[in-house]
């Protein structure tokens, strides 16, 4: 008999692609099983312990079925019989089902827990993008948008809630996801044990863009939180070069300010997101576009191109130079 060395194993290039895809799901700034929060550990904890338990029973289950194949039934009396699927069927099942309700059950008060919150955070989820609203220590709010800072290793509790229909606020990394109901307010305390980017997605099927709804969560250290959060507290900066001026005259008589508010400036529109600070966001259009003057304009002109069924409406009929000066105001008001 000829061994087949399992070092020459050469996956076809499309189950390649399957383990690569399910390798690649574990790593990275939006997974579950690479844990950078309290919630999401004993999440991940309780994955693995699932995964093994079934894999186990699955063995085993495996080995009875390959037994029974080639087994002689007279080789075993009715009473064996019964008892086996009595203690298969039954018995083990129960034990084993109500051990993992018992530990499952366990984690849930410690992961909804509201004691000791050092922060609140609100957070709406709306079609397609998310409002963020901070309350600093002077009691100010403070309105962001699809982008969510924490503080390393404190508990936040997040307030979440939708004005139109479900959706859901995941941040893999970080703890389980928790749905925002119109009309409800649901409450989720996360534990960040990590600095550094994670990626948030809306979890619950909310319309055509749905999947086009991120976030960007980056956990820092206190000091540069408290830094942060005092800069985005604080009314937008005047534009500084001729480019940016006129692009703040383009934005304001197009009309962006009956939706967008810039802080200090007339426009106070609250229907879309809050633009303060918006050239100093990870990402924009809700973790679709990097946060540069080319993804600014192309945004712009075509919104719905980009975002389908979003209610921004696309300016692509404004003169291009304009176009190119709104997109230089907007990313400087960092
Ligand atoms: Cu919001 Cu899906």
């Amino acid at each position: 008999m000829r061994l087949i060395p399992m070092c020459n194993f050469t996956p076809a290039p499309g189950s390649r692609l399957l383990l690569l895809t399910l390798l690649a799901g574990c790593e990275g700034q939006q997974s579950a099983l690479n844990p950078a929060g309290v919630g999401a550990q004993s999440i991940a904890t309780l994955f693995w312990w699932m995964g093994g338990g079934a894999l186990l029973i699955w063995a085993v289950v495996m080995g009875i079925a390959l037994y029974a194949t080639q087994a002689h039934p007279e080789a075993h009396g009715i009473r064996s019989a019964r008892w086996l699927i009595l203690g298969g069927g039954i018995i083990f099942p129960v034990v084993v089902l109500t051990a993992l309700l018992i530990y499952g059950l366990t984690l849930m008060p410690k992961l909804s827990s509201s004691e000791n919150v050092a922060l609140r955070i609100a957070v709406s989820g709306e079609q397609w993008w998310w409002r963020v609203r901070y309350r600093t220590e002077a009691g100010d709010e403070v309105e962001l948008a699809n982008e969510i800072r924490l503080p390393v290793g404190e508990r936040v509790a997040f307030s979440l809630t939708s004005p139109d229909v479900i959706h859901s606020f995941w941040i893999p990394s970080l703890g389980g996801k928790v749905d925002m109901i119109p009309g409800r307010t649901n409450v989720l305390v996360l534990e960040p044990t990590e600095t550094g980017t994670f990626r948030g997605a809306c979890a619950e099927y909310c319309g055509t863009s749905h999947a086009l709804m991120n976030f960007v969560v980056q956990v820092m250290s206190r000091e540069a939180f408290d830094r942060w959060l005092a800069e985005q507290a604080e009314p937008a900066r005047s534009p500084t070069t001729d480019l940016q001026q006129s692009g703040q005259r383009a934005f304001l008589s197009n009309g962006c300010g009956a939706c967008h508010q810039v802080r200090g400036t007339e426009a106070d529109g609250t229907v879309g997101p809050d633009l303060t600070h918006v050239g100093s966001r990870l990402s924009l259009a809700a973790g679709t576009l990097p946060s540069d003057v080319d993804a600014f304009e192309r945004w712009i002109g075509h919104s719905s191109a980009i975002k389908p069924d979003v209610k921004m409406p696309a300016f692509g009929m404004l003169p291009g130079a304009q176009l190119n000066a709104i997109a230089h105001y907007l990313s400087g008001l960092r």
